[in-house]
């Protein structure tokens, strides 16, 4: 069984399961930077757990994460991650808020013919524009979203990071860019989002 380690974390990892990279890292540090003991703290698609464990290993949070590929919840769970195997929110009582909410989504864009045969599928396909998950997720994202409560999501630069800022805008998020690395083709950033803001605050 392959294992990596990270921040204190121990996170083991499974076939048809994303391995961690530069995105899960990225997200991993920005989420450690932005949590603070006794948070309520949800990842979505949690992958192997990786972004949680680290989480957990550095603060002492309340934390619940959603996955929809049975093997990585399994894997998830297996890391010590309370996880509910659903589809994004699906799972999540509708009263329930967090004060952190973090996500490194399936974000490239992604053709039929490029598409990965099973469940790993899920971990990387962003639809024709890389932006189908994001969509949803910022239709949703406000409802469990606690007062004062922070989104950190993961974009890379292929995903368009002014369209999803400017989503999330829509929905009265202000945004702002807290992390970012430049890979071989691409840059990845976390783009940090806070609660709903007054009309003319936006930008
Ligand atoms: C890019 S991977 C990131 C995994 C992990 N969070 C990490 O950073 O290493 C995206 C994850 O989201 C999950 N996912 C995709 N669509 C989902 C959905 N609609 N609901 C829940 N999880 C989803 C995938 O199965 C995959 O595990």
């Amino acid at each position: 069984m392959v294992t990596i380690n990270y921040r204190s974390a121990e996170i083991k990892l499974a076939e048809s399961v994303y391995d961690p990279a530069e995105d899960s890292y990225l997200l991993a540090d920005a989420a450690v930077g932005h949590a603070e003991d006794g948070m309520r703290v949800l990842e979505i698609g949690t992958g192997t757990g990786f972004v949680s464990a680290v989480v957990q290993a550095n603060r002492k949070v309340k934390l619940i994460a959603t996955e929809i590929n049975p093997y990585a919840a399994a894997c998830a769970r297996s890391n010590g991650i309370e996880v509910i195997r659903t589809d994004m929110f699906a799972g999540i009582r509708k009263d329930r808020q967090f004060d952190l909410i973090v996500f490194n989504p399936p974000y490239l864009p992604t053709s039929e013919d490029e598409k990965v045969p099973g469940w790993l599928n899920y971990a990387f396909d962003g639809g024709i524009d890389g932006r189908t998950s994001i969509r949803y997720f910022s239709e949703e994202v406000s409802g469990y979203l606690a007062p004062g409560g922070t989104i950190l999501l993961l974009v890379s630069s292929l995903t368009g990071i002014k369209e999803v800022s400017e989503r999330m805008q829509a929905y009265g998020l202000k945004t702002k860019i807290v992390a970012s690395v430049k890979c071989s083709f691409e840059e990845l950033v976390v783009i940090k989002a806070t609660g709903h803001s007054c009309p003319g605050e936006q930008k």
